[in-house]
């Protein structure tokens, strides 16, 4: 059997790890948006109490951020090197972004993977800075003194500023979905001809419903707070 070339070999294996890194992200946000939604009954106590559960989970907690870390920085990296790679191959980009049907699945969300994937990693950033590492208030509910997350959600979301830039990046989260669902299933070479259409079009689903789910938390508690 003739040996693969290195390039071609890391070229797919990096491609698997993004598919596979991305899929178990994609299963993070579902987790992490029906969290959120906590926050749409404007019930403080519900939500701090939700959040104190992970607090409570002592060093394991940190074993399950090293991994979410972990999976964000393979996902990025292999990311990155993969768009790289595609640029060197082919310097002079296509002049017109049509969909080129078939296989392919060439749309406006599959060309700007790239640059929807990096202003998500600029997000993540302010995310993570302003919110897990934010001001830290405190309550005390059923005599169990505890993290004030709620508070400091609401507060972020009373800036219109902030909501906007949401609202964008949710859209954009969207789009990096719509082809990143579809891609990953096609990378690890597990779409059969038949079963393509149909994995395509449960990726929109998925990347409408946490895109809006997403921008519609922060749009709601700045009308309602
Ligand atoms: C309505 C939109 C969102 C809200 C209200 C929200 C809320 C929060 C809150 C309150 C935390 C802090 C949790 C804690 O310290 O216990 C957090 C952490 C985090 N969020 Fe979000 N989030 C939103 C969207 C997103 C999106 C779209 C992503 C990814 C693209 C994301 C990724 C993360 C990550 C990675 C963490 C850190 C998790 C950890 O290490 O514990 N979030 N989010």
């Amino acid at each position: 059997m003739p040996a693969l070339p290195t390039s071609l070999w890391s070229s797919v294996a990096r491609k698997a790890l993004m598919a596979l890194t991305g899929l178990a992200l994609i299963g993070f946000l579902i987790v992490h948006l029906l969290g959120n939604l906590i926050l749409l009954s404007g019930n403080a106590d519900a939500f701090n109490l939700y959040s104190n559960i992970y607090a409570s989970m002592g060093s394991f907690l940190y074993v399950i951020e090293a991994g979410l870390v972990a999976f964000f920085l393979i996902h990025i990296v292999s990311g990155i090197t993969v768009a790289l790679g595609k640029m060197k191959a082919r310097p002079v980009s296509y002049k017109k972004v049509a969909n080129a049907g078939g296989p392919s699945r060439k749309t406006v969300s599959s060309v700007t993977m790239i640059y929807t994937g990096v202003l998500l990693l600029v997000f993540l950033v302010f995310h993570v800075v302003s919110l897990k590492y934010g001001a830290h208030y405190d309550t005390t509910i059923g005599g169990e003194k505890m993290r004030d997350l709620y508070k400091l959600v609401v507060e972020n979301f009373q800036q219109p500023y902030i909501v906007a830039g949401y609202v964008i990046i949710m859209t954009l989260l969207g789009f990096h979905l719509r082809h990143g669902f579809w891609s990953a299933f096609q990378s690890l070479g597990a779409l059969q001809p038949r079963f393509s259409n149909m994995i395509y079009i449960i990726g929109v689903f998925i990347a409408i419903i946490l895109a809006i789910g997403f921008l519609f938390v922060p749009i709601w508690i700045f009308l309602n707070s």
